[in-house]
């Protein structure tokens, strides 16, 4: 089957704090999207691959690819005001002949070849895969005034990752319906979900964090210094 890799890399990176859009943050003095593409070039998915970018910024995006990624071709594309609409519009620049589509943030520069190709072999059998991990802290669920209401049994919840992956015609689907609806989510699986088909949750790692807050680039920082993910227990 075809496979096609999607990166959403538009957001502004608001909560870094830094005017660089934060996929083109220096981790370990590489941009992060550099570190996450190269965790699928081993795996030979760059060719092609389709990244959202600011609308502002999609020349910077691509003398940054072009720089470190000279033989490689890419599909640059403008990014929207939330993820939903950045991956939408990543979704229409695809090949007609993907079968298909890994979506994965750029902001998750340590993600593993064995959660990407978990991740294809279960959306090639169910038609749709996130990676995700279960969670060890138990999650609260509070009300506005921050009092508890309920508190999920931990044994069932899981935090979301991605990779998450797709059979084309399905995460098409998905975002129809949910831009019909006016329902934007913070992920695509659950907009698969929503439509009532399955996602299979395949097991992630604790490194494939989100790199968000200051924190987490200081903790990203760090693992690169100790020689990187595979040197890293978690
Ligand atoms: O905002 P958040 O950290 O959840 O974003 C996850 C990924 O989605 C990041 O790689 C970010 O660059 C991307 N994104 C995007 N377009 C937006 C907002 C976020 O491509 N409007």
């Amino acid at each position: 089957m075809n496979v096609q890799l999607l990166i959403p890399a538009a957001g502004a990176g608001r909560r870094m704090g830094a005017e660089t859009p934060k996929a083109l943050l220096a981790l370990g003095g590489v941009p992060m999207l550099i570190r996450t593409l190269e965790c699928f070039q081993t795996i030979g998915l760059l060719e092609e691959a389709v990244i959202t970018a600011p609308h502002d910024r999609l020349d910077l995006f691509n003398d940054v690819l072009q720089q470190f990624f000279t033989h490689s071709a890419f599909r640059i594309v403008e990014g929207g005001a939330e993820r939903q609409d950045s991956v939408s519009n990543g979704l229409s620049a695809l090949e007609p002949a993907t079968e298909i589509v890994i979506i994965h943030d750029a902001a998750r520069p340590f993600v593993s070849a064995d959660s990407i190709q978990a991740s294809i072999d279960a959306a090639r059998d169910c038609g749709a895969a996130t990676v995700a991990i279960p969670v060890v802290d138990t999650i609260l669920q509070g009300d506005e005034n921050a009092y508890l209401v309920s508190t999920p049994d931990r044994r069932q919840l899981w935090a979301c990752q991605t990779p998450q992956t797709f059979r084309v015609d399905v995460i098409r689907r998905a975002h129809t319906l949910a831009q019909k609806e006016g329902y934007t989510g913070t992920d695509d699986a659950s907009l698969v979900r929503r439509m009532g088909e399955p996602v299979k949750l395949v097991m992630g790692t604790p490194l494939n964090f989100k790199v968000t807050t200051p924190s987490d680039y200081a903790l990203a920082e760090m693992i690169l210094e100790k020689g990187g993910p595979e040197c890293v227990s978690a």
